[in-house]
């Protein structure tokens, strides 16, 4: 496939909660190895319109297509197994186990508790086991969680609790990993440090498609805005477009 082609296109999908409109006739496309951000104020319908990519709301009307797909009616498991990962606002990690284990059971191929495997291919079993760990230590290197890899996730702080979301998310090898505000919580300067990894990891063809209120970060990472106001895009460009546009001011500054 083309560099160039978008791997996610969205159009006018609408999604309501009784009468109200939470995401409303939202049409976007992020392109492959692109960082795309996703901004709004409070409740503008942006984790809304995340769960609708992620097939956890299906959309009451209008089209998501991933890689030339529709993705509408598939399960969230589906999607994930198509490549599509996320990390979430609030993460989701178990506290009782360790970092490693959190991780280990993100990836795609984890042989887990599998009886016939373990049983009788208890060789191969460990072989895959041992890759695995490996592969996951380096991602935790590359968050600098390294060092916590046997620590209880309980032990961690809010933003290595947000380093392990995105860790458990590079785990499975998404070709587009939605990511909802990965700077919230984090010291500015791990911010920024989650940012240049991210596009590190567009170097080899990964995409990103991201919710953050840190828009100094955003704006400086992304290649392409889009602005949604109670949940309708109201604006979109390159972020030096969206500084100079007053639909984006005007979204955040509410009714005069
Ligand atoms: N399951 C639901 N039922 C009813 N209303 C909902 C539901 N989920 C979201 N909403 C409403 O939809 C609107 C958009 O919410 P959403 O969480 O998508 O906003 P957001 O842009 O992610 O906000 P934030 O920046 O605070 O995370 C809000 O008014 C919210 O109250
Ligand atoms: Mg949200």
């Amino acid at each position: 496939m083309k560099k160039e082609e978008a791997i996610l296109q969205i159009k006018r999908a609408s999604k309501h909660f009784g009468g109200f409109y939470a995401v409303n006739d939202v049409s976007l496309e992020v392109k492959r190895g692109q960082i795309c951000g996703l901004v709004g104020p409070n409740g503008s319908g942006k984790s809304t319109l995340f769960n609708t990519i992620l097939g956890l709301q299906k959309p009451d009307s209008g089209d998501i297509i991933f890689n030339g797909t529709r993705i509408n009616d598939a399960a969230p498991h589906q999607i994930y197994n198509m490549g599509m990962v996320n990390a979430f606002q609030i993460p989701h990690i178990f506290p009782s186990m360790s970092v490693l284990d959190n991780i280990l059971i993100a990836a795609r191929d984890y042989p887990g508790e599998n009886m016939i495997e373990s049983l009788f291919l208890r060789r191969k079993w460990q072989e895959k086991e041992q890759k695995l760990i490996e592969e996951a230590m380096e991602i935790l290197k590359f968050v600098n969680l390294d060092m916590l890899g046997f620590a209880l996730t309980s032990e961690l702080s809010g933003g290595q609790r947000k380093l392990l979301e995105i860790a458990k998310g590079l785990m499975a090898k998404p070709t587009l990993f939605l990511l909802d505000e990965p700077a919230a919580g984090v010291n500015p300067v791990l911010g920024k440090k989650i940012f240049q990894k991210l596009q590190e990891l567009t170097q080899e063809g990964m995409t990103f498609l991201i919710i953050e209120h840190r828009l100094d970060l955003l704006f400086e990472f992304a290649s392409w805005i889009y602005v949604l106001n109670k949940g309708i895009i109201v604006a979109m460009g390159q972020p030096h477009e969206i500084v100079d546009n007053p639909d984006f001011y005007q979204a955040y500054l509410g009714e005069k």
